[in-house]
């Protein structure tokens, strides 16, 4: 089968690696360093899975460009250019995977799919996907696997229109030993990260902290105050998550990625702009909705947002 992997840089280029070492003709489209050296020497994956894999990589969408099934890795904030590119250089039937971090995002890409007017039905090819596999772009062409995770999707016999589009991206992350859960609510898990996701990734992105180091004090607080206020806004929501699944999902993912540095963090490191807005941001947004404050995360969230201020949007991100 065919896989495009839009915006492959640490989390795309891994699961592209998988799918490509189970004999799956993936293409890669990411930043020109990253293609040029995964052109001139393999993309090399260290970590859990060890391995230089000679992936066809490209820095653009070709027009034309045919494919059986697309997974979109790029930043949330990206999201909405590569959307409307995929809809307008891709085959309009085929499942489109959206691997971002954060919330809203199946919104933007049902728009590109509906402005774009290629597709009548785009719930029908939308594959939400939850992934919590870290991934680290060490460099240009090398990513490291330092942790456990799995793909969250939703399981197919509820997921309506796309249950088929669901079934097929499975069946492909399967054959190449993905780690797949089935969950029956695909949107509460989407919530779910993001709500682990508001406690760790700006701490990390601000202390320039490994995720395991949340498990000291003082950061250790700092991500537990943002769990309960990221809670209360999930409830507003309609998400009756407790605080107790809350805190293992937090504590359990900081373990099993504590050598990991944030997406978020890697974000800062390279100067680029970060996934805030969709994942706090969102957060704050909902809150605000019902004239509910989120003091802690308020205040992260500009920190955050001053530190990124010039940051520029390059043309292809990667998560
Ligand atoms: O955004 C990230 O970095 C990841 O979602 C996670 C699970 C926090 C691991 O670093």
């Amino acid at each position: 089968m065919r896989i495009v992997v839009l915006g492959a840089g640490a989390v795309g280029s891994l699961i592209g690696a998988m799918l490509h070492r189970a004999g799956e003709d993936v293409v890669l489209v990411g930043s020109p360093a990253h293609v040029e050296a995964i052109r001139a020497g393999g993309l090399r994956i260290e970590g859990r899975l060890e391995g230089t894999f000679a992936i066809a990589a490209e820095t653009r969408l070709a027009p034309g460009t045919s494919t059986d099934l697309v997974w979109f890795t790029v930043k949330t904030f990206d999201l909405a250019r590569a959307t409307e590119q995929a809809a307008r250089e891709l085959p309009g039937s085929i499942p489109w995977v959206l691997a971002q971090n954060g919330l809203g995002v199946e919104e933007v890409a049902r728009a590109a799919l509906r402005s774009a007017g290629r597709v009548a039905d785009p719930d029908r090819w939308l594959v939400r996907a939850v992934n919590t596999i870290p991934a680290t772009l060490v460099a240009p062409g090398i990513v490291r696997q330092p942790g456990d995770g799995e793909i969250r999707l939703a399981d197919p016999n509820h997921a309506g229109t796309s249950g088929p589009s669901v079934r097929l991206v499975a069946a492909s992350l399967l054959r190449a030993g993905v780690p797949v859960r089935f969950v029956p609510d695909i949107d509460r898990a989407a919530w779910r990260k993001a709500v682990v996701n508001a406690a760790i990734n700006p701490v990390t992105a601000e202390h320039d902290i490994l995720n395991g180091q949340l498990l000291q004090d003082p950061w250790r607080t700092e991500a537990t105050i943002l769990l309960l206020e990221a809670l209360s806004a999930a409830r507003l929501a309609g998400y009756d998550f407790s605080l107790e699944e809350l805190e293992r999902d937090l504590w359990e993912t900081i373990r099993a990625t504590a050598g990991n540095r944030s997406s978020m963090l890697q974000d800062v490191d390279r100067g680029r702009p970060t996934e805030i807005d969709s994942i706090s941001g969102y957060l704050l947004d909902t809150a605000r909705r019902h004239s509910v404050t989120l003091p802690a995360t308020e205040r992260i969230v500009e920190r955050i947002r001053r530190r990124t201020a010039s940051a520029s949007h390059p043309r292809q991100q990667r998560s």
